[in-house]
């Protein structure tokens, strides 16, 4: 069957085709009916199953014979080490850390932060955590102790899982000090918490409260697996919306288990057994759908790398990597390949390694530039397949789903609508758009399985972020087009959020942090295009009048600011003071005039600005810094 009769399949049976593929999940209580409509507009999947899902990502393949199969490779450039783990020895490993939750009284329910760097462990905890039927919610280890306070207050969790450090080239991150602040800044404290020792930054424990990884599962019975109902949340990840306040996204545990492995045969084309690679970080959606559930469920070998593209120590790692292990489908994001591309444009390290295993390269996280698929598909030689997706699908929307049938690649497009995706481009008023108009990228209702029925703790967030706009629709918060053929054209955020190196941030949050500045009166960040990173944050300060301080030095604490607030991931290095922010009569900031203005990009003069001259005062201030056509 090829693609349009899937499709079409799914559409004219929805019902049937995801109870088709929830056989590849083993049940305590399969399904006798999908969805869960009677909650309409918000829908559920497999709500009358019962489920684990470290069974099916872990034990399952022991049970049937696989124990012996390698589940986790682990390949750390920045420590020089590499390990392999088999499916039985995770099992154990698993088993006996959920042990150790349990007897401290992690129970079904609980929430368990996890703060950690890319090493094993992480997967091992989030499957103790599902083992239990608690649930996890990682926090990317580049964020500080700011962002991690937000998000333990917001989780309220019994227990909190942490490394000592990470490992970023050329520095050592210690992240204990970074949890205890943000402990200490939070209102919601853990009753404990589990720390790896790193050998590159043991941490100093706090008695009472921390645990030494080894020592809490020392002489305590592993833990089995607790059934959990369909729509019980495997986890909680937060992502960035328009405000300095993350949403939580919740990820609901049965359909999460059957999408994810139906995905991995129909869209990346492998089979149980073979070498899985995706490129990210736990602390990202990728990372838990495609670092560590997606495989593992589907019975192939993850790879866990820490490391860089580039630095660590060459751009030939990725390369290496591939030969090493084997690898059959890499997934990573387009500014990895930009980066590698800018050390490496000749690709003279692919002719050191051998990739004759790489069948095809999936690309995330952000617009994927023609140049970039292009150059990969020169040197790889192989399918460079841009997908569309977001924190809050937990997988594709839209993909080129070379498992079922590989469609021709349009350049610039992610392809096509998955099966459970209707997809539509409307206009502000709601009216449906025309093929190649612009306009926003909905999804009808019911979004499929796997996605999220809401967010944590804030349902009527989730109704206004996300089904308000559209009534009867999902709002992706994109723009984009469709053109005749159905292959969707993402263009733009419709909201504040940017996104920087993949990942995603939101302008609101930094412009909240900037605003505690106490010399600053005002301010506004955007969002300029970068040619590594996609986009790099901007910001424009208004000072108080009086401040004694040099426009000099507020630019370098309102930096500094961010990083300590934020963390070095939100890579805020860019700002400059200027009078007054453009704004319209009543008062509303244009901050898309400026970006266009930072890019060098033509903008019309907006019909309610206040007064047009600031533009030009705008146009200076960028110019200062490289922007708007300066070089
Ligand atoms: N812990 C602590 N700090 C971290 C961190 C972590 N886990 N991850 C990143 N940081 C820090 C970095 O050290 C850097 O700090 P600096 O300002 O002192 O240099 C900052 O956060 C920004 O990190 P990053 O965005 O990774 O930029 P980079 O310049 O170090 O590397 C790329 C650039 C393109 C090589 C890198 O972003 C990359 O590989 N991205 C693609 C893959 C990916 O992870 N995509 C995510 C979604 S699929
Ligand atoms: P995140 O939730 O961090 O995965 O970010 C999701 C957002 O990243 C999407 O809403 C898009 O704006 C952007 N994005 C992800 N994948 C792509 C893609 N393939 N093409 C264009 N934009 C993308």
């Amino acid at each position: 069957m090829g693609y349009a009769e899937v499709y079409a399949g799914w559409k004219a049976d929805p019902e049937g085709f995801w109870l088709e593929a929830a056989k590849g999940i083993d049940w305590v209580e399969p399904p006798t009916k999908a969805l869960n409509d009677s909650n309409a507009p918000l829908y559920e999947w497999f709500t009358d199953t019962k489920v684990n899902t470290c069974w099916n990502a872990v034990d399952r393949h022991v049970e049937s014979g696989n124990g012996s199969r390698a589940a986790i490779i682990y390949d750390s450039p920045v420590t020089n080490q590499k390990r392999t783990i088999t499916y039985a020895e995770l099992q154990e490993k698993v088993a006996s850390l959920a042990g150790g939750l349990a007897a401290k009284g992690v129970t079904k329910g609980d929430r368990v932060v996890i703060y950690m760097s890319m090493v094993p462990e992480a997967l091992i905890s989030m499957l103790a955590c599902a083992r239990l039927g608690a649930i996890h919610s990682v926090v990317f280890g580049g964020f500080a102790s700011n962002e991690l306070a937000v998000r333990i207050d917001d989780a309220a969790p019994k227990a909190i899982i942490a490394t000592s450090c990470g490992i970023e080239p050329g520095r050592i991150v210690e992240y204990k000090p970074l949890l205890d602040e943000a402990i200490n800044l939070s209102t919601r404290k853990p009753e404990f918490c589990v720390i790896l020792q790193r050998e590159q930054a043991p941490a100093d424990l706090i008695e009472g409260r921390d645990c030494e990884w080894n020592a809490f599962q020392e002489g305590i019975a592993p833990a089995e697996c607790v059934p959990v109902e369909g729509s019980h949340p495997a986890y909680i990840l937060y992502t960035s919306g328009t405000t300095g306040q993350p949403k939580g996204v919740v990820r609901p545990t049965a359909g999460h288990l059957v999408v994810l492995n139906w995905t991995m045969k129909s869209i990346y084309g492998v089979e149980p057994g073979d070498v899985y690679w995706a490129a990210s970080d736990v602390g990202w959606v990728v990372g838990h759908s495609y670092i560590c559930y997606a495989p593992l469920i589907h019975g192939n070998t993850t790879i866990v790398f820490e490391g860089k593209p580039v630095g660590t120590p060459d751009a030939g790692t990725f390369w290496r990597v591939i030969d090493e292990h084997k690898v059959k489908v890499l997934f990573t994001a387009p500014t990895a390949f930009r980066a590698i591309k800018r050390q490496d444009p000749q690709a003279e390290f692919v002719g050191k390694y051998d990739i004759s295993t790489l069948q095809t390269l999936f690309l995330a996280g952000e617009r994927a530039d023609p140049d970039t698929i292009e150059w990969a598909e020169r040197v790889l030689g192989v399918p460079v397949i841009d997908h569309w997706w977001q924190t809050e699908t937990g997988w594709s929307i839209a993909a080129n789903p070379v498992g079922i049938e590989q469609l021709p690649v349009k350049i610039g497009s992610p392809s096509v609508a998955m099966p459970g995706w209707n997809m539509q481009i409307l206009d502000e008023g709601g009216h449906p758009l025309p093929a190649g108009e612009l306009g926003a990228i909905v999804a009808k209702l019911p979004l499929p399985p796997g996605t999220l029925p809401t967010l944590w703790n804030a349902e009527d967030r989730f109704k206004k972020s996300y089904l308000s706009q559209f009534p009867g629709y999902y709002e992706t918060g994109d723009a984009g087009y469709m053109d005749e053929d159905g292959y969707l054209y993402i263009m733009a955020r419709t909201d504040d959020v940017i996104n920087v190196a993949g990942h995603r941030l939101s302008t609101g949050g930094m412009e909240e942090v900037l605003a505690a500045h106490p010399d600053v009166a005002e301010c506004a960040v955007i969002g300029v295009t970068d040619e590594l990173k996609g986009q790099l944050p901007l910001g424009f300060l208004c000072t108080n009048a009086g401040t004694t301080k040099s426009s000099e030095d507020i630019v370098k604490e309102c930096v500094q600011l961010v990083r300590d607030k934020i963390g070095p991931v939100a890579a805020f290095k860019l700002a400059v003071v200027v009078d007054r922010l453009p704004k319209t009569r009543s008062g509303k900031i244009l901050r898309g005039t400026m970006v266009k203005i930072a890019d060098g990009e033509a903008y019309k003069m907006p019909a309610t600005i206040d007064d047009p001259a600031i533009l030009d005062e705008i146009s200076e201030a960028l110019q200062s810094l490289g922007y708007a056509g300066s070089a």
